[in-house]
């Protein structure tokens, strides 16, 4: 295989790499249509729009129909990914989904998105990583592209958030919002495509983000229900300082493996829970204002799909052209980190 020169070293071409590259060819978002403002939330808790605004730097966020589930924000994701490339659901080998709102504990959402989208052939899979969940999907996926083992990968990152969020706790549903990105993964020829992805866990900080009931350790009863275990729940401070470490650290990391200095990255996309955050994680790695892009303000947290509807709507608005180095940069429960080059 002949790659063409490039400013940066590709680690997957060390111990004479044999395989295949794997590049993102098409992207795709979906948001729900129901717009919640700071302004509703002041009438549903304690808080100002002020506070969620310098504490946070959201404005709004969108939030699903009682009726759709996050197969349904999943589904349309995907479908225009599809369209965009001229991809039939025929094509897909494998479908990787990332969620903590799975539509039910099983089947998967990744096997009702299949049905859905009418992708007879491939086999489909969850899998739990949280907020960092797309970056974890992505790599996965790209092992079955570089073995040859899939050709054409469909990945995806989709949440309901509104579905386990307590709205009587100020402290975590001004926060959180729902929607749903996807990426279609395929050898591109001449391309380096995904470059690197580092990802990172820390289960001794479990406890931080979690929602304890409905699994084995608390099934559901009137008792896990009552006591609000079902519910997402959050240390924000604590979150907040590991966060900031954890996604300086991972792309620190992915940016000496592929031996880039941040100023050549031209598009940084990382994960949108705070604004507070992004720009300390940005100030540390030395980048500047003008390379991050930032849709926290309309989206807010949409965990497992932030980055992944943040990439497709960079994309569609031009924010990210061909050849452009794309830095993604991911943090959230398990807790987990990450962050991947891309040469898109
Ligand atoms: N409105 C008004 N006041 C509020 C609100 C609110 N919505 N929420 C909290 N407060 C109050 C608190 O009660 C506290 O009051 P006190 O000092 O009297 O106790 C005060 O504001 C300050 O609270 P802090 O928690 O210290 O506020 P902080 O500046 O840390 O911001 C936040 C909180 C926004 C949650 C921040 O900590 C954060 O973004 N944390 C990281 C979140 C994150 O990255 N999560 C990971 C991904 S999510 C996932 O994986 C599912």
């Amino acid at each position: 295989m002949t790659l063409p020169a490039r400013v940066f070293k590709n680690p997957r071409a060390r111990h004479n790499f044999k395989g295949r590259t794997c590049s993102i060819v098409s992207v795709g978002s979906y948001i729900p249509d129901r717009v919640l403002s700071n302004a509703d939330l002041e009438k549903m808790v304690d808080t100002t729009d002020e506070w969620i605004l310098t504490r946070t730097g959201i404005k709004e966020r969108r939030i699903a129909a009682q009726h759709q589930a996050t197969s349904d924000l999943a589904a349309k994701a995907a479908r225009a990914a599809l369209e965009r490339a001229h991809i039939s659901p025929n094509e897909i080998d494998l479908i990787i989904l990332a969620t903590i709102t799975p539509d039910m504990p099983f089947p998967s959402t990744a096997c009702l998105v299949q049905e859905k989208i009418g992708a007879k052939k491939a086999a489909a899979f969850d899998i739990q990583a949280a907020c960092s969940g797309f970056i974890f999907a992505l790599e996965i996926g790209q092992q079955f592209i570089m073995s040859r083992t899939c050709d054409t990968i469909l990945v995806i990152g989709a949440e309901k958030l509104s579905s386990i969020v307590n709205w009587t706790d100020r402290n975590t549903c001004v926060l959180f919002g729902d929607g749903a990105g996807a990426a279609i993964l395929r050898y591109r020829p001449n391309a380096h495509g995904l470059l690197t992805a580092c990802m990172g866990s820390d289960g001794a900080r479990a406890g931080l983000l979690c929602l304890p009931g409905g699994g084995s350790a608390f099934p559901a009863s009137h008792e896990t229900v009552a006591s609000g275990l079902h519910f997402l729940r959050m240390d924000g401070r604590e979150a907040y300082k590991n966060a900031v470490t954890a996604m300086y650290t991972a792309a620190r990391e992915a940016l000496r493996r592929c031996e880039l200095d941040i100023s050549q990255i031209h598009c940084i996309i990382p994960h949108q829970a705070n604004r507070r955050i992004i720009d300390t994680v940005a100030q540390r790695l030395g980048a500047k204002p003008e390379q991050l892009f930032v849709n926290l303000e309309t989206r807010g947290n949409t965990s497992a799909a932030s980055v992944a509807i943040a990439l497709d709507e960079a994309v569609r608005g031009k924010r990210i052209q061909r050849g452009d180095l794309v830095l993604l940069i991911v943090f959230g429960a398990g807790l987990t980190w990450g962050a991947a080059v891309i040469e898109w």
